[in-house]
């Protein structure tokens, strides 16, 4: 059995495998190690996205789901205000104009004060590229983003994407398929979901 997922905000329609056995529970904790922080380099996702199996050519083409949604403040504004040895500078690797406009969304604030702000800030609702062009134009929004045009093989891709309509959206798909074969219960471990976003 499978199901057709991904087209609703522009990407492409791709076969799912189904019957995945899952856990129960969501602990926060357990993603300690499993998940990078924004803060990763390429060299640490690499290592994290390897240790599941995935390759770096998928770790690029997965954090393109970052052309969707939007990130709290307190992800990426150590870039804006405590960026360097001293903790108070702000990310050489960042558009200084596009620094400012963020700097305005998120104020320097107290602790409690967390706004949110769109990851893909030209296209936030649509499943498209802009994602990766606002890499080459020094505007990723998360350290991790921008960390792709530092390495010369993902912004190779990262380029590559740009230039080359469709490629992403097939790339992704099939990295998205592989995604979802980690870690994967087997045996009488867990339980296959009667809807998949919701544990039973
Ligand atoms: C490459 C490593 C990745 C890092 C370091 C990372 C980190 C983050 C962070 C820090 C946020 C913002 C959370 C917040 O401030 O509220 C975020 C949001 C998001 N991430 Fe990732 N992520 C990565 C990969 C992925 C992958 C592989 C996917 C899915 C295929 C994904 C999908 C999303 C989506 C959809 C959002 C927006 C959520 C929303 O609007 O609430 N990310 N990510």
């Amino acid at each position: 059995m499978a199901k057709m997922g991904g087209i609703q905000v522009g990407g492409n329609a791709y076969q799912v495998p189904a019957g995945r056995r899952d856990g129960n529970v969501s602990v926060a904790q357990e993603t300690n190690g499993n998940l990078p922080p924004p803060t990763a380099s390429v060299s640490q996702l690499n290592q994290i996205f390897g240790s599941k199996g995935l390759t770096q050519a998928d770790m690029v083409a997965l954090s393109g789901a970052h052309t969707i949604g939007n990130a709290h403040c307190s992800s990426f504004d150590s870039r804006l205000y405590s960026y360097g040895p001293n903790a108070a500078g702000q990310d050489p690797s960042m558009d200084p104009t596009y620094l400012a406009a963020l700097a305005q969304q998120c104020p320097q604030q107290p602790a409690g004060a967390d706004g949110t702000v769109a990851m893909d800030p030209v296209t936030p609702t649509a499943f498209d590229t802009n994602y990766y062009a606002s890499i080459v134009a020094k505007r990723g929004l998360l350290a991790s983003d921008q960390a792709l045009l530092a390495d010369p093989t993902t912004a190779a891709q990262v380029v590559g994407y740009t230039n080359s309509p469709g490629t992403f959206q097939t790339d992704f798909a099939a990295a998205m398929v592989k995604m979802g074969a980690i870690g994967v219960l087997t045996g009488t471990a867990g339980t296959i979901r009667a809807t998949c976003r919701v544990a039973n």
